[in-house]
Order: C-alpha cells, then structure tokens, then sequence
C-alpha cells in the first residue's frame, strides 16, 4: 500500500514498518528505539538476527544519542558527505538496542539526502533503522515498484521517485584515528584518503568487519555470469542459443548482441550505478534462463560496481 509522508510518520511513531526513499536505495524503516518494530523488519526482510542495520539520523548533532565517540576523523568525514551516502560505524552507546546493533558494540550511523527521507526524520524526531527493501540476499530497490515487487502490497511504501545513486552507502568503521572500509559505495576510498589525509587500516583486529557482507548478495532471480571480454559474453550467448536457453545482456556502452535481448548501460560509473538495479529488475521480470553482463575496468572508479556485480554474479 502507498502512504504519504504524514501517513509515513504516523505509522513510525506508532511502531509500524514504512519503506521510504532515499538516495542510494530504498529502505525499510523502523523507529531504531521500538524493539517491536525492529523485529518486524527482520522477519519481512528474513533477514538473520546477526546483521545489523543502519540507524538514520536527521544531522549531526544527534550522532551523540546513538555512538559512545565521535572521533574527530569521523566528525570531519561526516562534515564533508553528509547528508549523504556514507554510513559510518561508531563505538554505540550502551542503551542502543542490540537488535539493532546484531550484538556488536558499534553502532552504523548515516544521515540521508533524499528531501522525503529527511522530512520524515525532521517530523518523527526518530532515528530510523533502515536496511534496505529487499528479501535477504536479494536485488535492492531502487523504485517504489521495486519495493512492492519485492516485498508485497502489505508493506507501506512512500513513492519518492527512483533513486539518484542507485547503489547502497559507501560504509567506514572508526576507531580513534583509524579507518577502515567495509563496504564500498559511491564515495569512494580515494575522496576519504584525500580527507583524511590517511590510508585506509587493512587488516586490523580490533575493528569489526560488516557482518553483512558475505558473498551471493544483491541477486536478482536468473542465474548470472559475468564477463571481463565483450567477445566472450557473445559466445556463451551462442552456446546458450544452440543448447535453446534464453538469456539478455547487460553491455556498458554501445553495443549488440546477436538475437539477444540487451541493455546498455553507460560508461560513466555514476550513471551507471543509477543505472543498474533498476536494469537487473527489469531483465529478472523476463525470467529467462542466463543473464549475461559485461564487467567494468578493474580500476578503482568502478570498484563499487565491480563489487555489486561481483556478489550478484556468485555461483549458486
Ligand atoms: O545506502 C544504504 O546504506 C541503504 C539505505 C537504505 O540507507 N541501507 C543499506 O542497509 O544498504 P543494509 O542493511 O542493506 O546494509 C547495511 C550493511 C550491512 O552489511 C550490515 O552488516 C552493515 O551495514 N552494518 C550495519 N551496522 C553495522 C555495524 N555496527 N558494524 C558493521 N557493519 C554494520
Ligand atoms: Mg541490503
């Protein structure tokens, strides 16, 4: 069912689950302080109880409610990105729900940019618990139709358009002076370097990965493989038609081919992570046997995609 953004607020206050939009994905959103509602987005999403979600804050200043510390590198990034997609994992406040937190002593913080999804913070005065509206391991949504597709027509969605990013919030944990990268997004790990003034921690103990990162995440449906050579996407598109399985391609830039049905997508990576979930639904929704598409450069402008596409793309 479609709600507005008053009917949205009511029901967050009451307790309620409300898909909202925000500008790298949609998200199912709950009061981050109501256990009760924080539960109901497990079970809709069957998420497992060891992932924990985002909380979604108005601005800044109420990062206090919600971390134990807000080191002064992580002030400075939040400064520079929010509101925004970046997400940023903080040591929690103690009285942080740990249906939230998934039992970690850290908190994920971020303050989005979508008008819609701060109106609704603005107005609540809550902080929102928001993974994003999909079925565990599946595509992210990146239109109010993708929700409803997804999720059902039980689940209250507020239309706010399609998604300006298109992929999930670059994710950064901070420990004192340290950082660490745990899910790459958008803002990528060059403009925090640049900020910081500092590499990126790689292998250290002390800070928590993302639980959620496991492979075989962000699938559509149709099995999918992936390709670093055009030439080679089109053989396997032969070999499928001889053996009569149907499949489609999605091709970054111009491009055809022969009897198979195809999408192009851009060259440029901003344009193409707006692109590419609402690509991969559409080719889903044509339930065919293979969907083929064609890998980005391995160069770190495309790391985030690379990394969407790398985890759709996992055998199943
Ligand atoms: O762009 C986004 O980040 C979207 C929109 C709705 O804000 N949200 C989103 O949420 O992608 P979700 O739940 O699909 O992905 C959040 C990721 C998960 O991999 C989770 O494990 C990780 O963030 N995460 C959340 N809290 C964490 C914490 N305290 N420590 C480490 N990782 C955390
Ligand atoms: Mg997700």
């Amino acid at each position: 069912m479609y709600v507005n953004v008053a009917q949205a607020v009511n029901k967050l206050k009451n307790g309620e689950v409300v898909a909202i939009p925000t500008e790298t994905v949609y998200g199912l959103a709950a009061d981050a302080s109501n256990e009760n509602a924080l539960l109901q987005i497990y079970s809709i999403k069957q998420r497992p109880a060891n992932n924990p979600l985002i909380v979604h804050i108005a601005d800044i200043s109420h990062v206090g409610k919600w971390a134990a510390e807000f080191p002064p590198l992580a002030r400075k990034l939040a400064e520079a990105f929010w509101p925004g997609p970046l997400t940023l994992v903080l040591p929690a406040n103690p009285h942080v729900s740990n249906i939230v937190r998934a039992g970690e002593p850290t908190v994920a913080l971020r303050v989005p940019s979508h008008p819609m999804a701060l109106q609704i913070l603005n107005s609540s005065g809550l902080g929102l618990a928001a993974p994003s509206a999909n079925k565990y391991t599946q595509l992210s949504p990146t239109t109010a139709a993708h929700v409803r597709a997804g999720l059902g027509d039980e689940v209250a969605v507020l239309d706010g358009g399609a998604c300006e990013i298109g992929i999930e919030s670059t994710i950064i944990s901070v420990l004192g002076d340290d950082w660490r990268l745990l899910r790459h997004g958008m803002i990528n790990e060059g403009e925090i370097v640049a900020l910081t003034g500092k590499p990126a921690l790689v292998s250290q103990v002390n800070l928590p990965k993302a639980p959620g990162q496991h492979l075989l995440h962000y699938s559509p449906h149709t099995p999918l493989q992936l390709f670093c050579d055009r030439t080679q996407l089109i053989e396997a598109c032969n070999t499928l038609s001889r053996q009569d399985l149907t499949c489609a391609a999605l091709l970054i830039g111009e491009g055809n081919v022969p009897s198979c049905k195809v999408i192009q997508l851009s060259h440029q990576p901003e344009q193409l992570a707006e692109q590419l979930y609402s690509a991969l639904h559409a080719l889903d929704e044509l339930k065919l046997d293979h969907l083929l598409v064609e890998l980005p450069p391995d160069i770190p402008a495309w790391a985030a995609i690379n990394d969407r596409l790398s985890r759709a793309g996992h055998a199943k």
